[in-house]
C-alpha cells in the first residue's frame, strides 16, 4: 500500500467517530484533506464543522458543509487531526503545516480527539521532526536565542505566515523525553503564540494506517 492509501484508510476510518447531527472538528494537513473528502459523504447526517485552517475550512466549503466560527459552538463532541510525529503515549509533535495554534484551540474545546496518520509517524521519543513555534514576528530573535539555550536549532519558516499572521521557527535538534514540561515552559517565553508539541491534549484515540490494516490506540487512564 502506498503512503496515501495508508492516509485514506485511516481518513475513512475517522468517520465511524463522527456523531450525528453535531459539529464537528476538522485539522489540517493531506491527512484531514481525505477526511473531509469523506466527510463530504455524509455531510447530511451533520451539523457542520469547525476548522483549524483556512485550507481546511475551504475545502470543507467546496464539498458544501457548513463552516462555524468556534465561538458561535458551545459544544463540540470530536476533533479529527493529523500528525507530525506522535508516541505511544499519544503525544504528538504537530504543526508542519503552520495551524498548530487554532488546531490546539480546537482540541482544547473537543471532548476527543481522534488523531489519523500513517505508520511512519509512530516514533518513541518526539523531536526528530522539528518541532515548530509560532512567534509574534518581532520577538522572533529572542525566542530563536531561548531556543538555542536549550540546545535547539531554530530555523524560520521562509516565506510563511500563518493564518495569524506569525511566523514560525522550526525547532531542529531536540530529544524530548518530559513532552508536557517542555510544552508549559517553551508557552512561557514571551512573543510564542504556541508550541507545536501536543501532551497537555494529546489525542484520545489514534487511528493509525498500517499496509496490514489500521490499528487502533487508545490513551492509558
Ligand atoms: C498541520 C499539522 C498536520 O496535522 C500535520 O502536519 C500532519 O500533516 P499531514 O497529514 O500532511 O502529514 O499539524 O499544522
Amino acid at each position: 500500500m502506498t503512503r496515501d492509501e495508508l492516509k485514506q484508510q485511516v481518513a475513512q476510518a475517522a468517520l465511524k467517530h463522527v456523531v450525528e447531527d453535531k459539529v464537528v472538528g476538522v485539522g489540517s494537513g493531506s491527512t484531514v484533506n481525505l477526511f473531509i473528502d469523506a466527510l463530504a459523504t455524509i455531510k447530511g447526517r451533520i451539523e457542520g464543522a469547525v476548522a483549524a485552517s483556512e485550507a481546511s475550512a475551504e475545502r470543507l466549503k467546496k464539498h458544501g458543509i457548513r463552516v462555524f466560527d468556534l465561538n458561535s459552538v458551545s459544544e463540540l463532541p470530536v476533533y479529527v487531526d493529523g500528525a507530525d510525529e506522535i508516541t505511544e503515549h499519544l503525544h504528538m509533535i504537530k504543526g508542519g503545516g503552520g495551524a498548530l495554534t487554532r488546531e490546539k484551540i480546537i482540541a482544547a474545546v473537543a471532548t476527543k480527539f481522534v488523531c489519523i496518520c500513517d505508520a511512519s509517524k509512530l516514533v518513541p521519543v518526539l523531536g526528530k521532526y522539528p518541532l515548530p513555534i509560532e512567534v509574534i514576528p518581532m520577538a522572533r530573535g529572542y525566542v530563536g536565542r531561548e531556543m538555542l539555550k536549550r540546545k535547539s536549532q531554530p530555523v524560520l519558516r521562509e516565506g510563511f505566515k500563518t493564518d495569524n499572521g506569525n511566523l514560525i521557527l522550526d525547532c531542529h535538534g531536540l530529544t524530548i523525553l518530559d513532552p508536557s514540561a517542555l510544552e508549559a515552559e517553551l508557552n512561557s517565553i514571551a512573543g510564542v503564540v504556541t508550541n507545536g508539541l501536543f501532551a497537555r491534549r494529546g489525542a484520545d484515540v489514534l487511528l493509525l494506517g498500517a499496509p496490514g490494516g489500521f490499528q487502533t490506540l487508545k490513551r492509558k487512564g
